[in-house]
């Protein structure tokens, strides 16, 4: 069975106590699961950070943080640096979610400079890519995606590819508004992205980069999409936030998958 990937953005929500308990409880649920067989990561808020990092073993539960600024010091007011997630024991970061793209209007280079920066500093990056609703009905999806994986990956080091993952979330398929994308659209993004990974990276590099999927992942639309051969894990919102779910749906993909 392939190695699955599960990860949650807790985006702007649950506070210190809340994460704690969070992540507590997600450990003590999926302690049993073969870290062989899945590859399991949280990024919670800022403020979290510290809290988040002592009540939980990375080895079990990679935390991750939601942005980073690109340099390591200076003139950047509201940004945290590389040394600074560092210093508190952070070794992942996300770049480009479409709520930065989108609300905070985050650029192609702004999110390839972040990535450069987290590689540099020996981080693991994990760069989310997704087209509009707008950009899907104007038949412009494969370039979109296109374009954000050759900007957002523009000077990496092909070698780099064992500290890349690529999210693949349609801006139209993510949140309370979103519709979840359908299986056979996701698997066909997904082998485009491949497609694309294997030219900036060279296939060799290109298979160590796990490519999940996200928008409006729940318990119905999950093992449909494990199952599909170019999607590799699942970055799931809503439906992750409650430990005892989050690990049902994990479960559910499992059993599926050893079933196949
Ligand atoms: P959602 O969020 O699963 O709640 O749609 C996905 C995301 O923003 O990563």
């Amino acid at each position: 069975m392939k190695r699955v990937y599960f990860g949650t953005n807790l985006k702007m929500y649950k506070n210190i106590r809340m994460t704690h308990d969070y992540l507590v409880s997600l450990e003590q649920l999926t302690r049993d699961i073969s870290r062989d067989t899945i590859k399991l990561f949280v990024i919670p808020s800022y403020t979290s950070l510290p809290e988040a990092v002592k009540c939980v073993d990375q080895s079990l539960i990679q935390i991750g943080a939601q942005n980073m600024g690109w340099e390591d010091e200076g003139q950047f007011t509201g940004e945290i640096s590389p040394l600074m997630l560092e210093e508190l024991g952070i070794h992942l970061m996300m770049a480009g979610h479409s709520e930065r793209r989108h609300v905070l209007l985050e650029t192609d280079e702004m999110e390839n400079r972040k990535v450069l920066c987290a590689l540099h500093h020996g981080f693991t990056a994990l760069l989310c890519i997704g087209e509009t609703g707008g950009q899907k009905e104007g038949g412009i999806s494969r370039e979109v995606l296109r374009t954000q994986l050759k900007l957002g990956f523009k000077g990496v080091d092909p070698q780099m590819a064992d500290h890349i993952m690529v999210a693949y979330e349609p801006v139209w398929a993510i949140g309370v508004n979103g519709k979840p994308a359908s299986v056979e659209y996701a698997e066909e993004m997904h082998s485009e992205i491949r497609t694309c990974l294997d030219e900036i990276f060279g296939r060799e590099n290109s298979a160590k980069i796990p490519v999940l999927y996200g928008g409006s992942v729940n318990m119905e639309n999950a093992v449909p999409l494990i199952r599909q051969e170019h999607i590799d894990g699942l970055y799931v919102g809503r439906s992750a936030w409650h430990a005892d779910q989050f690990n049902t749906l994990i479960r559910a993909c499992l059993s599926s998958l050893s079933g196949q």
